[in-house]
């Protein structure tokens, strides 16, 4: 094997990617895919999900869809149990599904606040217990939990997005404190911009202004950027990295104009 295959390559490992139907989720599939890994694309849409796997397996990897919907724990388990049923075990676990909400804070009202507080946080608690369970029962594996630069500092107008995604990166580091015994790094990926459906409402011209005058690289990213620094935090390169929060945002976090 070349050492950039034994620092990187995925092959004979499963990974779910759960949101792998959206924006990111999509792009970290299809690159885990083309690094070897066996991939479980999730999601509710199933047409979306079935795309994905065709994509993948244009790229001569393997894929599967298969439903969940993170908002139930019973949802979540079933997709737990399918996944070892049809792979034996699950090696990698990619947290990507998610929502936002924007308004004024004094118009944010409790339902809005909860629907973004559980698919944001609740699901990724109730999918690292659930899969950690399992990964530890293996023997080992990996978590990304994808969190964001707000969870760095908070976004105006997206009050319970921010706190949500604050709350996953203390929930990771935590979760990575109680797993490492049992082989099983948990680690944060903090993305900066990039245009998707999740937030596409919300970048309007003065707000895109902003952005771009406090990101060094001055421009957007592009969900293939993501793969890189996930394969890190999956692979064998990052074999002592657990308990961290890996920013890819042009350098926005690092800035204070
Ligand atoms: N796009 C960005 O700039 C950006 C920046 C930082 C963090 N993020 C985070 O990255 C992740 C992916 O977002 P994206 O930009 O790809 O957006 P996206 O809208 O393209 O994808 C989100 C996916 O999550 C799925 N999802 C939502 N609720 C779900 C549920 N209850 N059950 C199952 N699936 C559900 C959606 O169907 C969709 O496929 C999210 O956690 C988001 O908060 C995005």
């Amino acid at each position: 094997m070349s050492y950039l295959c034994e620092l990187f390559s995925l092959a004979g490992k499963t990974a779910v990617v759960i949101g792998g139907t959206g924006t990111l989720g999509g792009a970290i599939a299809v690159g885990l895919g083309r690094a070897g890994a066996n991939i479980v694309v999730a999601g509710r849409n199933q047409e979306r999900g079935e795309a994905k796997v065709a994509e993948i397996a244009g790229h001569g990897g393997h894929a599967q869809f298969l439903h969940v919907d993170v908002d139930s724990r019973q949802s979540i388990d079933e997709l737990c149990q399918a996944a070892i049923k049809r792979n034996g075990q699950v090696d990698i676990l990619i947290n990507s599904a998610g929502v936002n909400h924007a308004s004024p804070y004094l118009e944010v009202d409790d339902a809005d606040w909860q629907r973004v507080l559980d698919s944001n946080l609740t699901a990724v608690h109730r999918t690292c217990q659930i899969f950690g369970a399992q990964m530890k029962d293996a023997g080992g594996g990996a978590i990304v939990n994808i969190a964001s630069v707000t969870s760095d500092k908070p976004l105006s107008r997206v009050f319970a997005y921010s706190a949500s995604k604050a709350a996953v990166a203390n929930l990771t580091q935590n979760v990575a404190r109680e797993f490492a015994p049992d082989k099983i790094r948990v680690n944060a990926l903090c993305p900066g911009f990039f245009p998707a459906e999740l937030n596409r409402a919300i970048l309007d011209k003065e707000r895109v202004a902003h952005i771009m005058a406090q990101t060094p690289l001055a421009r957007f990213g592009e969900p293939e950027e993501l793969v890189g620094a996930t394969l890190l935090l999956v692979a064998p390169a990052g074999s002592f990295v657990t308990g961290t929060c890996v920013y890819v945002d042009g350098g926005f976090t690092g800035m204070r104009f």
